[in-house]
């Protein structure tokens, strides 16, 4: 296709990124739309009301994903999907997740207003709960379309004690039904998915979009210190079994061990009891997210802090436990897609990069379908997760006019 084909229209694109980001948004002008929360449901309703009015048959499949379709020349042919998430972390973005699924719907959109032929069908996917931010396991929606539920997810619980499966029933979504959304093997030819960096590299170079080989493996682990609470004026220093300060030692070593590894960690969560300002805490537990883009170094390096925790345990005499919550290996992006992104951007002349993506995204999980791309978006200063997160109207529509090259190129080989 050359430089005059159809491209997307970016305004229409960029009215619709702040029509959804007004969804869930709190004073602070952060975004909060945890899974299957209201905020959650209301934004699934705006998006599939803009899969209906872009002209796509529209449904819900058995795990919730909303799933916009236009039928190719070829029935029998793989289909050539989009997608990304709509749910969000606490006090997030606007642009993490939704640019993926408006930005798909925007190129479906366009295909059907220019008329472009394709022979495979194209499908724009909203994934149920990418985040995991409520529940503590993530991809719910993508881990499902590609085979991999576990359904023993559906008893993780909120900080409200909700658990999954009551969450999805309160949402129309039947949870004993959720593994009935696996897509056959060969029936997705391609899985590609348009998102914001969410990282300082692309502004660095000067390049609007960054074109994923890989992506990082992640392991996400709750440890749980236990003390013994006390009174703080009249326990000695030396007597102490204080879970505090066992979880603010292993904090920092878990900070200098990332650096050691060259990878990252993050304590995110923490929770003590009994949370009084004259007690000393008994009950210490806080979750910790690795990072790594080597399977076997990610491996390497959880050991390593784990076994640091446990010394520090033993040295207090302080009980320590420690929960595998989530976590995915590292996955390649498909060399072939790649370079057709790389194609595509060339031909609308944007300037693009390789990279290795630190964020984990429904890709990760739709790997183990089918082959997978990724296109990144220049993220403003890097900043994501964060009511700051922004993208320029342009690399937005830059990005949709990448993905959308590439599906046609694709969805006509
Ligand atoms: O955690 C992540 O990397 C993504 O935001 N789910
Ligand atoms: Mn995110
Ligand atoms: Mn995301």
């Amino acid at each position: 296709m050359d430089k005059l084909e159809p491209t997307v229209n970016g305004e229409r694109l960029w009215e619709e990124l702040l029509q959804l980001g007004r969804i869930g948004l709190s004073p602070s002008g952060g975004i909060n739309r945890p899974s299957l929360g209201v905020h959650d449901l209301i934004a699934r309703e705006y998006i599939r009301e803009r899969m209906q009015t872009a002209g796509l048959s529209v449904r819900l499949d058995p795990a919730g994903n909303l799933v916009g379709r236009l039928e190719g020349t070829d029935p029998d042919a793989p289909v050539v999907m989009a997608g990304s998430h709509i749910d969000t972390v606490l006090e997030a973005g606007r642009f993490d997740g939704p640019l993926g699924v408006l930005g798909g719907i925007e190129a479906l959109r366009t295909v059907k207003e220019k008329g472009l032929r394709h022979r495979c069908s194209l499908e724009v996917v909203c994934f149920t709960d990418e985040e995991g931010v409520r529940f503590g396991v993530g991809y719910i929606g993508s881990r499902a379309m590609a085979g991999d539920w576990n359904a023993e997810w559906l008893n993780a619980r909120d900080r409200d004690g909700i658990s999954l499966g009551e969450a999805m029933r309160q949402a129309g979504i039947r949870p004993e039904e959720v593994a009935l959304s696996k897509r056959g093997a060969g029936s997705v030819k391609v899985y590609l998915e348009l998102h914001i960096e969410q990282g300082r590299v692309l502004e660095d170079v000067g390049a609007v979009c960054g074109i994923a080989s890989a992506i990082n493996g992640y392991r996400w682990v709750r440890a749980s210190f236990a003390g013994q609470a006390d009174h703080a004026g009249t326990t000695p220093m030396a007597l102490r079994r204080d879970a505090m300060a066992a979880a603010a030692e292993a904090m920092l070593q878990i900070e200098r061990s990332a650096v050691r590894h060259g990878g990252t960690a993050t304590v995110g969560t923490l929770k003590l009891e009994p949370g009084a300002v004259n007690v000393i805490p008994g009950e210490v537990s806080f979750t910790i997210d690795y990072r790594h883009p080597d399977a076997l170094a990610l491996k390497r390096f959880g050991e390593e802090i784990e076994s640091e925790l446990g010394v520090i345990a033993l040295r207090r005499n302080i009980g320590l436990r420690l929960e595998e919550m989530d976590g995915e290996a590292p996955v390649a992006c498909d060399e072939r897609i790649s370079m057709l992104f790389a194609e595509s951007a060339n031909e609308l002349g944007i300037a693009s990069i390789g990279m290795v993506c630190g964020a984990g995204h429904d890709a990760v999980a739709m790997r183990r379908l089918t082959d997978i791309g990724l296109i990144l978006v220049r993220s403003r200063g890097g900043i994501s997760h964060h009511p700051d997160e922004w993208s320029s109207p342009e690399d937005c529509a830059g990005g949709a006019n990448v993905l959308l090259r590439t599906m046609i190129k694709l969805a006509n080989e």
